[in-house]
């Protein structure tokens, strides 16, 4: 075969191609963005257990017996990609929970959540999911973590668009919730959210159950954070809409479901790392919930 041009129709082809690309506003992002706290976040409560490094590139929040803490995005969102690196409470963190969401302001509220539950010396982390639609929650689900997540930050995010809600752990897929309007599912499409980190003290249903109490000698208990990256559509708190709704990164047909290796690597999760599903627990659900008929392999 020989060898083509710079000028052959494919290289045009390609170069259209690119053009389009970057006419979406934005890529996703390969590897973690350094963005500093302040850019994005705003301290929520106890603003003295909350310290400060490098700048304001890394933080740290402390637990102690008077008091968690936490912090907010200052801006709302509609949609988007929604990264954050956390290091967790290491040694014995029995009893707390540090968590990261999204959440809209109002009462009938959408809300996606990780929550980490931790334990004692040794003993395993558990990352607890739901999602909240239109205030309606009861959809946990409960993984334990492949690595030690209080040994090195690792990289939690969310990718929301009209189509999905996407969790990942270092970019691995940990669980979907499709947009399944057409089963009488309510998806979050209209309500802005704001994202949100926190630790406190939940000893009485944290670790195995409640039965593990907070250790207080060993306060003050801190999780590390850096990484503050958002990309999303930022809106008014009122907003119905999203004013570039289709024309971002995150809205184009590669992110509107996983690809074939993503679904491997949910899989993977889910067969190896599940503790419980909300999907799959008959007792609770009787009849399968609609949304986990879209969930595959369930
Ligand atoms: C804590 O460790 C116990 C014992 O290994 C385990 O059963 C439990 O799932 C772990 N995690 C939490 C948050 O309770």
């Amino acid at each position: 075969m020989p060898c083509r041009s710079m000028a052959s129709p494919h290289w045009i082809l390609l170069l259209v191609l690119l053009f389009i690309v970057s006419g979406t506003m934005g890529a996703p992002p390969k590897r973690p963005v350094a963005v500093p706290f302040g850019r994005n976040y705003a301290p929520t409560w106890a603003l003295d257990h909350i310290k400060y490094y490098n700048g304001g590139s890394e933080i740290e929040l402390h637990l102690d017996k008077y008091t968690g803490t936490g912090f907010q995005s200052k801006g709302s969102y509609l949609f988007g990609h929604f990264s954050m690196q956390i290091k967790l409470v290491p040694g014995d963190s029995a009893g707390t929970v540090t968590a990261f969401y999204l959440s809209s302001q109002n009462s009938e509220h959408d809300e996606i959540d990780f929550e980490f539950l931790g334990n004692r010396t040794g003993q395993p982390y558990i990352l607890q999911t739901n999602v909240f639609t239109g205030g309606k929650g009861d959809r946990e689900q409960r993984i334990y973590l492949w690595f030690d997540p209080t040994k090195a930050y690792h990289s939690y995010s969310v990718l929301w668009n009209m189509y999905l809600v996407v969790f990942f752990v270092d970019d691995i897929p940990i669980r979907v919730f499709k947009n399944c309007k057409d089963l009488g599912v309510r998806f979050p499409f209209n309500q802005p959210m704001k994202i949100y980190s926190s630790l406190w003290n939940a000893d009485d249903w944290a670790t195995r159950g409640g039965l593990e109490k907070t250790d207080w000698s060993k306060a003050p208990f801190i999780a590390a954070y850096k990484g503050f990256h958002i990309d999303g559509c930022e809106s008014s708190v009122e907003a119905k809409f999203c004013a570039t709704q289709g024309k971002r990164w995150w809205d184009q047909k590669e992110f509107q479901d996983l690809d074939s290796y993503q679904w491997r690597r949910l899989l993977w999760v889910r067969t190896k790392f599940t503790i419980y599903n909300y999907c799959t627990d008959r007792v609770r659900y009787p009849t399968v919930p609609p949304e986990c008929r879209r969930d595959r392999d369930i």
